[in-house]
C-alpha cells in the first residue's frame, strides 16, 4: 500500500470531491445506461469502485475475467470480497476450446515467446470472455486512470466503445494512485496482499512480477515487451494511444 499522511487536509478534502463526483456518476450510469456492469480485476481502483457501488446500492453488475492464471492472492481477495459485499461477481473463464487449441499449438508459457503469441493468450483468456460478459449491457465502468501509464494519458470518463458498441466510463480517470489508496484506507476496503509486496499493478502470475524503488507503476506487467506494446487488447482506442 502507497504510503500516506491521512490527516493531509488538501489530500482529504480532494478525496471527498472526487468520491462525491465519482458516486454521482455512478448514479447516473445505474438510472441512464441499464444495463450497466463494472469490469473487475480486483485491483486497488476496482475495489474503490466496487465499495463506492455497493455503499450507494445500485444496480450496477460487477464482473471479472478469470484467465485461469490469475495469482493465488488474487482469488483470495475475491473470497474476501464475497464475504464483504456478497456474491456479487460474476466470474468470466475462457472457452476451454479456443485454450486448448492455443496451448496444443504454442505451449504453455509461449507469451514469452513473441507479442503476437503474448497477444493471441490474452485473446483467447480476456478478450473473447470479455465479449461475452459486455454482451445486451449499455454500459461498462472500467478502473483505469490516466496516470497510470502514457498509453493511457488523456483517458476520458465517457467514450463510446466503438469495438463493443456501448458506452465506456471510467469514473476514476482523474484519480492519482495516492488518492486510491486513501480511499481504500478510509474505508476499510479490501485489497490484494500483493500490492504490499511491491506489486502496484497485477494480472495473471506469469505475466506480473514486482517492482524496485524509482520503476514505473506498470513495469511489472509484460516486462519483456516494449512499454508502448503493453495493453491486452481488453482498452483498444479509447482515449488511449
Ligand atoms: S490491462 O489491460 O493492463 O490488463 P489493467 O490491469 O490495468 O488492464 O486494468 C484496467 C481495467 O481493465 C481494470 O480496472 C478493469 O476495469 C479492467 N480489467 C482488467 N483486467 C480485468 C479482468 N481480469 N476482469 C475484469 N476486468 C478487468
Ligand atoms: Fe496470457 Fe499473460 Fe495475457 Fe494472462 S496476461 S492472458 S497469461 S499473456
Amino acid at each position: 500500500m502507497l504510503s500516506f499522511d491521512l490527516d493531509d487536509a488538501a489530500l482529504r478534502e480532494t478525496l471527498a470531491r472526487k468520491t462525491a463526483e465519482a458516486a454521482e456518476l455512478l448514479r447516473r450510469i445505474a438510472a441512464e445506461h441499464r444495463p450497466a456492469t463494472l469490469a473487475n480485476s480486483l485491483s486497488a481502483e476496482d475495489m474503490v469502485l466496487t465499495d463506492l457501488i455497493h455503499r450507494e446500492k445500485l444496480d450496477i453488475g460487477n464482473f471479472s475475467l478469470d484467465t485461469g492464471r490469475l495469482p493465488a492472492e488474487t482469488y483470495e481477495l475475491i473470497a474476501a470480497a464475497e464475504k464483504r459485499y456478497g456474491r456479487i461477481l460474476s466470474v468470466y473463464y475462457p472457452r476451454h476450446d479456443l485454450l486448448e487449441s492455443y496451448v496444443r499449438a504454442h505451449g504453455i508459457n509461449a507469451f514469452y515467446e513473441s507479442p503476437e503469441l503474448r497477444r493471441a493468450c490474452c485473446h483467447a483468456r480476456k478478450v473473447e470472455p470479455l465479449q461475452r460478459a459486455l454482451a445486451g449491457k449499455k454500459a461498462w465502468i472500467t478502473g483505469l486512470r490516466a496516470q497510470q501509464s502514457a498509453t493511457r494519458a488523456g483517458l476520458p470518463v465517457r467514450v463510446f466503445d466503438e469495438a463493443h458498441g456501448l458506452e465506456k466510463f471510467n469514473p476514476l480517470a482523474s484519480w492519482t494512485e495516492k488518492e486510491i489508496w486513501a480511499y481504500i484506507r478510509l474505508n476499510d476496503v479490501p485489497y490484494n496482499a500483493l500490492h504490499d509486496r511491491f506489486y502496484p499493478s497485477i494480472g495473471c502470475a506469469p505475466c506480473t512480477r514486482a517492482i524496485t524503488v524509482g520503476e514505473d507503476i506498470r513495469a511489472g506487467r509484460w516486462w519483456w515487451e516494449l512499454p508502448e506494446a503493453k495493453e491486452c487488447g481488453l482498452h483498444p482506442g479509447s482515449g488511449q494511444k
